[in-house]
């Protein structure tokens, strides 16, 4: 294996100060880690526009709300780092909570514009704490960009917003989102489906293409809950985007399509 695993920042610092002398650009893809082919395709995003990659793997309990699944959150590092070793990434950063929040730490990130509505509505949490975890992960790492999923399209407007506003010297790229062959959105939560969950989930892709080629938004939720989904958060178009919420149980699933 040539992935060499890093859990400090000071390694962290170290190996991209060693590619910095040589003349090496960085990129950075932040994941949580149960990492499947959406990942994968950030990774491989990132080999393209840089010449070493880091992946960060980091459940980052300061976006869990404490009813959200922090506990449960599938963790597989020796299986991601398999997977990040055979796509060619250089280090990943497994950095632990308290090399990310010590003792004492009592530093809070606020969004707002993109951080309001939608998600906000549903996870006041979530965003304060993106904000905050990947404000340190750039000043940790220092990449020259940083890759995200287009299937996390809020988060991918706040993370801009915040990199705009605090003067961080990073690009922000993004990657199409991945769907399994049925239109499902890859994400580390499907693995919490059940299979009669996981024949139904794809309806949430359905019915957003739908609104996508016309249907009036307001009729998406009784279409999903037809579909079989227990309630839905959200259905709406912003800025050329419809962007939907809904549960199918207690998992919770996102997606979103132009339109
Ligand atoms: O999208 C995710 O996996 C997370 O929200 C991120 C960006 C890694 C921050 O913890």
């Amino acid at each position: 294996m040539t992935l060499q695993t890093l859990r400090d920042v000071a390694s962290l610092r170290d190996a991209v100060a060693g590619w910095r002398a040589a003349g090496e650009s960085v990129a950075l893809v932040p994941t949580m880690g149960a990492l499947h082919a959406g990942h994968l395709a950030l990774v491989a995003r990132a080999l393209v526009l840089a010449d070493r990659v880091v992946t960060s793997i980091f459940v980052n309990p300061t976006q869990f709300a404490p009813t959200e699944d922090l506990a449960r959150y599938p963790r597989d590092e020796a299986g991601d780092a398999a997977l990040l070793d055979a796509a060619g990434c250089d280090v990943l950063y497994a950095p632990t909570v308290a090399e990310m929040y010590p003792p004492g730490f009592c530093t809070a990130i606020t969004p707002a514009g993109p951080a309001l509505g939608l998600e906000a509505d549903f996870r006041p949490t979530m965003f304060g704490g993106v904000a905050l975890v990947c404000t340190k992960l750039f000043t940790q790492c220092g990449p020259d960009v940083a890759v995200f999923g287009e299937k996390d399209f809020q988060q991918v407007q706040v993370v801009r917003q915040v990199v705009a506003d605090l003067d961080l010297p990073l690009r922000i790229d993004t990657v199409p989102t991945v769907r399994e062959a049925d239109g499902l959105a890859m994400s580390s939560r499907n693995r919490y489906l059940s299979p009669a969950q996981r024949a139904l989930a794809p309806a949430l892709f359905q019915v957003l293409r739908a609104v996508a080629d016309g249907t009036p938004a307001a009729e998406a939720p009784a279409m999903l809950l037809a579909a079989g989904f227990d309630s839905v958060d959200y259905v709406a178009v912003r800025d050329g985007v419809v962007l939907g919420a809904a549960r199918l149980g207690g998992v919770r699933l996102i997606d979103n399509l132009a339109c």
